[in-house]
């Protein structure tokens, strides 16, 4: 069966020292798709205590004022804007909404994924396609919406300074991992459209393009719907294949944003302890 991990409590802060200066990204704005919950919810908090200001988009208008709130609470410039990713008209006016409210756009991290177990001959092919066009199609719709702003010289931008864009991908299609035939290729596309576009766009625009890997992260959907319990109970008991926190996740997009990762363009950084390199996989 598929472990029900009881401790998700919402969207409680954790507080964890951070390694990187308070200021690290002030003046910079951040839009987050799925921003309201999980991984994409903790990279909208350290990328707003870290200075930015920071716009989250999702489905779930209820799950997005609450992450508001807490934004807020923190002191974090934050606004909610309800959209699909799947929808290009839902992601243009996103990108401009964050424009609009916060007058530049720095920093995209598309972080909204949809996913499930399934044997891939119960999949439906519109199964397989709504996880691709979720995670896949959805993270390019995002990413060329919101080129005219991260461009060097683009809305809002002066000619010396490019944004950065931010895809989180996963370790699924390094090898195969069962049941996950949708986001195993989902994920493998995203992580060819980072290489392409960083191609594309970074020596030509000045935007970094990127992708952070993480593998099972405490706390998650992910974790909570896809590891199945033997699985789990083989991690904990090597200390190295631990979970991930999504605190690990946050710090890898706080160094690929900020001006420590000033060169590094076209990678994907694999957070997840080493786990992947590991059998069995998740
Ligand atoms: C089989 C399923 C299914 C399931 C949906 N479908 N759920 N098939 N098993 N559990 C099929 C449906 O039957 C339908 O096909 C098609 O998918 C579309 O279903 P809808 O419900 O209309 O789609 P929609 O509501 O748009 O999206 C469903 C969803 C999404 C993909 C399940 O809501 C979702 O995933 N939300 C949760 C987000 C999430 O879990 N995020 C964490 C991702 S973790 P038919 O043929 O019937 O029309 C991750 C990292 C993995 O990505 C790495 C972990 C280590």
């Amino acid at each position: 069966g598929v472990l029900q991990v009881s401790t998700n409590e919402g969207n409680k802060l954790k507080e964890m020292e951070s390694p990187f200066r308070a200021n690290l990204l002030k003046g910079k704005v951040a839009l987050v798709t799925g921003g309201g919950s999980g991984i994409g919810f903790e990279i909208s908090v350290q990328l707003g205590k870290h200075g930015a200001s920071v716009a989250i988009m999702g489905r779930r208008k209820h799950v997005l004022d609450s992450a508001v709130d807490v934004l807020r609470s923190h002191g974090i410039p934050a606004i909610g804007l309800e959209g699909d990713v799947r929808r290009e008209d839902d992601a243009a006016r996103t990108v401009e909404s964050t424009f609009k409210h916060f007058g530049r756009l720095d920093i995209l991290v598309n972080a909204a994924a949809g996913n499930f177990l399934v044997p891939a001959q119960d999949l439906s092919p519109n199964g397989f396609r709504t996880v691709i066009d979720i995670d896949s199609i959805g993270t390019f719709i995002m990413c060329h919406e919101a080129f005219k702003y991260l461009k060097k010289g683009g809305l809002g931008k002066d000619p010396s300074t490019g944004g950065t864009i931010i895809n989180i991908t996963a370790t699924l299609h390094y090898g195969a991992t069962w049941y996950q035939i949708h986001a195993s290729a989902a994920k493998a596309a995203i992580d060819s459209i980072t290489r392409s576009l960083a191609l594309e766009w970074g020596e030509d625009h000045g935007i970094l393009v990127n992708g952070i890997a993480p593998g099972a992260i405490e706390d998650t959907a992910g974790v909570s719907k896809l590891a199945p319990e033997e699985v789990l109970s083989k991690i904990k008991e090597k200390p190295l294949y631990t979970f991930g926190e999504k605190w690990d996740v946050a710090m890898a997009a706080l160094y690929l944003s900020s001006d420590a990762g000033k060169f590094v363009n076209g990678a994907v950084l694999v957070v997840d302890g080493g786990q992947w390199l590991s059998t069995p996989r998740l």
